[in-house]
């Protein structure tokens, strides 16, 4: 991938890991629009970078990804690369039946039909542009899925299977696809989560892992594991069970 003057949206890019590769894409001499629900979160993104441009935009509402769609079409015809990086992760615990998942983010249509409907969405705007990209973002748990967030993994299984299968899709239109797999980074995700089992901390730093990846686009590997996900992504299936066991064994 060319690392400048491209046209760059990011979903959820006020924090974490969007918030690094928005700020890695500018450094590189990038256009960068970000995404995401909270005002004050976008402001004070904008704030450190006044060339940021941003967009409150909730993007599990159908009506808000065609509006997005729609201003970016319009204010940022140049676009060539959307980044699906928003996302939450919540614990579920279906012993009790089905009122856990009901009682939170519906985390289905955050982190895999927004993706979906986000790249259908922007795929005419994208055709046909030199260094057109999708980059989504999916997760180590989407290789091996951590039983106390079901239905996380599985959206992130899902992205998985959406990249590889529109990786083949899009081959002839020249819009290459990348799949991010993050391991454990110390941002935001699953607070609450993270509160509960002690206040869990990952020792990896966002600026730290966007680093790496920026090297992985510049050398277009499509599929971006690092460290414990390097290893995941090139696993064979009993090494997948065998991870899947030591990961869940306290469940
Ligand atoms: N951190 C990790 O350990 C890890 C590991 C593997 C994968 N990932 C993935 O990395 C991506 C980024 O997560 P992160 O770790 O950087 O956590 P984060 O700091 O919590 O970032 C998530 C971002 O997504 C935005 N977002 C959430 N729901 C949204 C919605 N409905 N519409 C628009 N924006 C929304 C949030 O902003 P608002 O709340 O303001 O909307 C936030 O800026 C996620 O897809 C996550 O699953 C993270």
């Amino acid at each position: 991938m060319e690392m400048s003057g491209n046209t760059v949206l990011i979903t959820g890019g006020a924090t974490g890991i969007g918030y690094a590769m928005a700020e890695l894409f500018l450094a590189a001499g990038n256009e960068v629009i970000i995404c995401g629900r909270r005002e004050e979160r976008l402001i004070a993104a904008q704030r450190v970078h006044p060339e940021l441009h941003v967009r409150i935009s909730n993007v599990a509402k159908e009506g808000d990804r065609r509006k997005l769609a729609e201003w970016v079409t319009t204010t940022f015809g140049k676009l060539n690369i959307l980044v699906n990086n928003a996302g939450v992760q919540r614990d579920i615990d279906f012993t009790k039946g089905i009122a856990e998942y009901l009682a939170g983010e519906n985390e289905i249509a955050i982190n895999l039909e927004a993706p979906v409907i986000l790249s259908g969405l922007f795929i005419p705007l994208l055709t046909g542009k030199k260094g057109a990209a999708i980059i989504n973002v999916s997760s180590g748990l989407g290789f091996v899925p951590a039983a106390r967030m079901p239905v996380y993994s599985a959206t992130k299984a899902g992205i998985h299977a959406f990249s590889l299968a529109l990786r083949h899709q899009l081959a002839k239109t020249g819009i290459k696809v990348f799949e991010v797999v993050p391991p454990a980074v110390d941002t935001e995700l699953n607070a609450e989560g993270r509160a509960q089992r002690g206040n869990f901390k990952a020792d990896l730093k966002p600026a730290e892992y966007v680093a790496s990846v920026m090297k992985a686009f510049e050398n277009d590997v499509f599929e971006i594991g690092y460290g414990m996900t390097e290893g995941l992504i090139k696993a064979s299936r009993p090494d997948l069970d065998k991870s899947f066991q030591q990961m869940n064994s306290r469940w």
